[in-house]
């Protein structure tokens, strides 16, 4: 590939570039209001988990998890907040918060549900969740 230019910046042949896979989901060019956590957000395109061959082997698992960990968690809280600015790993490719401290405020029992915070929350406490 011969001398390039991307958005203005030239690019000499043969320079390396390192692509910043994690910030490509937060340019607000591309992302309306890239950082607000929308889970109804029609995305026109991935890119978190890679793209082509080396497209992430645990992008199902990755899913799955944060699904079941959403679904159980969610119907628990009526609120959650950020409490303290997170701190960021270094990655190139996978960028993520390192500390993350929130607060929750429980939901209110569903009667007849059988379903309560105080529930959950003294089982999470047994089990060794903070
Ligand atoms: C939210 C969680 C995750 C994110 C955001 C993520 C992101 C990524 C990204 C961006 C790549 C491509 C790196 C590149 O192009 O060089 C990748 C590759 C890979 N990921 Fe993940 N990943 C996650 C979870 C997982 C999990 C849970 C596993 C395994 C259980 C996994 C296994 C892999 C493997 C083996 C590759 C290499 C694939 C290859 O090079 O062919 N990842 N991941």
């Amino acid at each position: 590939m011969g001398d390039s230019q991307v958005a203005g910046v030239g690019i000499p042949a043969g320079s390396p570039v390192p692509l910043l896979l994690g910030s490509a989901s937060r340019d607000a060019r591309y992302v309306e209001n890239p950082d607000h956590f929308d889970m109804d957000r029609r995305q026109r395109g991935s890119i978190p988990f890679g793209h082509g061959i080396h497209f992430c082997l645990g992008a199902a698992l990755a899913r799955a998890e944060a699904r079941i960990a959403l679904a159980e968690l969610l119907p628990h809280v009526r609120a959650m907040r950020v409490t303290q600015k997170p701190t960021w790993n270094l990655s190139l490719t996978v960028r993520g918060p390192v500390t993350c401290k929130m607060e929750f405020e429980p939901a209110s029992p569903r009667p007849g549900s059988g379903c309560c915070w105080a529930r959950a929350h003294r089982s999470h406490t047994a089990a060794g969740v903070a």
